[in-house]
């Protein structure tokens, strides 16, 4: 393949993620994108989806009990020329270090906002991962259709809870909160909504016009029209200028109001981010920057999916491709083992939908099945390179128990069991000075991995476990010289434990017994994660 040809692919490549608290309308705007990619033909599949997926789905059998998707889906589709990949973040109590390792594999991410809700808890900790990877933000805030918080009120929420500034590429128009439509900044062009009540699968009838015309003043009625072009007058005067380049340092989001219902806004926001949002980025590696258009393929490994198909027990490798051409059937090296594998059955996916695929670019994800090899942020690369793409950081796990065998006579394989699956990063490992494996401490960010952690130590390794939660909710690392249980003042008001490489960690309650202890240990600095893994 020529490099033109390369370069012609990745440019039109768009890979993102939808972040979002539930209930903001992450399902819904992703179905209406999908609608406009033509990749479904009816609203509502993708949520009878959600709903009808005991019925459909092969996947793990929690998913069926619980009705809930255990790992993040990747939907794929053409618009206008642009190839774009969505990845999914669970969340609501599926959220897990999957949600996390997922925003790894994107090059930008839409944070939806529910226009009465504001800047909500989910959404805080997604952002966060994605300003530290300094990836670009777009912020649609849905629910336009329905009563609202002010504009004004939610461009200082985001610029102060999140601490990025915010420029509305087009505003709402209506007074206090009650929205008629919105004006389109870069086109001075009014949209309103023509009437309300139009529900659903129906796409909700505007009018467009200019703000100067005559007739929109009078339908808006004096006093809306006079808080639209004051609203204007002072975004232009004090508000940010436009700036794509912060845009792409994530310094800057781009700001559009609309509602994904309704579907209201929604095609001008998709238009607008596939010009604004950057093609397949170039990655940090051993060896230096790896160049999307470099001809040699290259990929990491961003998710694991055990038992996908419970039968079969496969596991399904997810890969996001950093360079090269992927084609069905190549032989690639796994780096961390040098061993050569033949990618055979490459899986792409719509929604729960797969299908084999023959090749793919940068920027795409693809699904391998994993002859049990792959771990979570492995490279593979064509023959002839060498390199390893920057490791992953480490996410901080929030919730804890103690975890033992039922069956003391089940300890070999409860080992192996919680060893293997630590090495796929299923769940975080920690054991106390004194203990032995027989008993270990299991850290995760969301109830879901403890779940999913009791079904697959039963159903693949045949062990019951006993689960005892700690009342724990942050780890530090320490760091300092001979950090010892007996040497740290206050180590009783939180558990002293250690992780899989042998550094010391204090687990404790709250941020106000964390402080007791830092206060009183100052030679010991404590940290989000291990001293050698520190967010930039
Ligand atoms: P999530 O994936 O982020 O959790 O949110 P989801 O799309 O499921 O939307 C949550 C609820 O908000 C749904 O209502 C959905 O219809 C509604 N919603 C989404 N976008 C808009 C919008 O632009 N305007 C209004 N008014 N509502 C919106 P539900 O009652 O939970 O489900 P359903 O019965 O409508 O399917």
């Amino acid at each position: 393949m020529s490099i033109v040809d390369l370069s012609s692919e990745i440019n039109r490549r768009r890979t993102f993620a939808i972040i979002s608290h539930p209930d903001a309308g992450k399902t819904t705007l992703t179905e209406k994108l999908l609608l406009y990619g033509g990749a479904i033909h009816l609203a509502g599949s993708v949520k009878s989806r959600k709903a009808q997926r005991h019925a459909v789905s092969d996947w793990m059998e929690i998913e069926k009990q619980r009705g809930i998707s255990v790992t993040s889906s990747v939907m794929q589709f053409d618009y206008d020329g642009f190839r774009i990949n969505i990845l999914d973040t669970p969340g609501h109590q599926d959220f897990s270090e999957d949600t996390y390792r997922t925003l790894m594999a994107v090059d930008s991410a839409v944070m939806i906002i529910d226009v009465a809700k504001g800047v909500e808890a989910q959404t805080k900790k997604l952002f966060k991962v994605c300003k530290q990877r300094g990836i670009p933000i777009f912020t649609f805030v849905n629910k336009l259709d329905r009563f609202g918080k002010n504009p004004f009120e939610l461009m200082e929420e985001i610029e102060k809870v999140l601490e990025i500034r915010a420029y509305p590429m087009n505003w709402p128009i209506g007074i206090d909160g009650d929205y008629k439509g919105v004006y389109n900044r870069q086109k001075a062009q009014i949209e309103l909504f023509e009437e309300a009540g139009s529900r659903g699968q129906k796409v909700l009838p505007s009018v467009l016009g200019s703000v100067d015309d005559p007739a929109f003043a009078e339908m808006l009625g004096e006093n809306i029209h006079k808080a639209l072009c004051d609203d204007i007058e002072l975004l232009d005067m004090a508000g940010d200028t436009f700036d794509l380049e912060k845009v792409a340092q994530g310094e800057l989001t781009p700001m559009f109001f609309g509602s994904a219902m309704t579907n209201f806004g929604v095609r001008n926001f998709l238009e607008e981010f596939l010009r604004l949002a950057p093609p397949p980025a170039d990655r940090k590696s051993s060896v230096g920057m790896v160049e999307t258009k470099n001809e040699k393929f290259s990929a990491f490994v961003f998710k694991i999916q055990a038992n996908m198909n419970p039968a079969h027990r496969d596991r399904l490798a997810f890969i996001r491709i950093c360079s090269g051409k992927f084609t069905r059937g190549m032989t690639v090296v796994h780096e961390k083992s040098g061993k050569t594998l033949k990618l055979a059955q490459p899986q792409q996916f719509l929604a729960q939908d797969r299908t084999i695929i023959d090749e793919a670019f940068p920027g795409d994800i693809v699904g391998l099945f994993d002859p049990g090899v792959f771990s979570i942020g492995d490279t593979i690369c064509e023959p002839g390179q060498s390199l390893v793409f920057e490791d992953f950081p480490v996410f901080p796990p929030e919730q804890f128990a103690r975890v033992q065998a039922k069956d003391t006579m089940k300890r070999k394989q409860f080992v192996k069991g919680i060893t293997q699956l630590t090495q796929e990063g299923a769940v975080q490992l920690f054991k106390q000075a004194d203990g032995g494996m027989e008993s270990c401490i299991i850290g995760t960010v969301g109830s879901l991995q403890f779940d999913v952690l009791e079904y697959r130590l039963k159903h693949e390794y045949g062990v019951d476990i006993l689960m005892h939660h700690l009342p724990y909710e942050l780890a530090r690392w320490m760091h300092g010289t001979n950090v010892k249980p007996a040497s740290l003042r206050g180590a009783d008001r939180g558990m002293f434990v250690y992780d899989v490489k042998d550094r010391p960690v204090l687990l404790v309650a709250n941020e106000w017994a964390l402080r007791w202890v830092a206060d009183n240990n100052p030679s010991i600095e404590f940290l989000v994660a291990p001293p050698d893994k520190q967010p930039e």
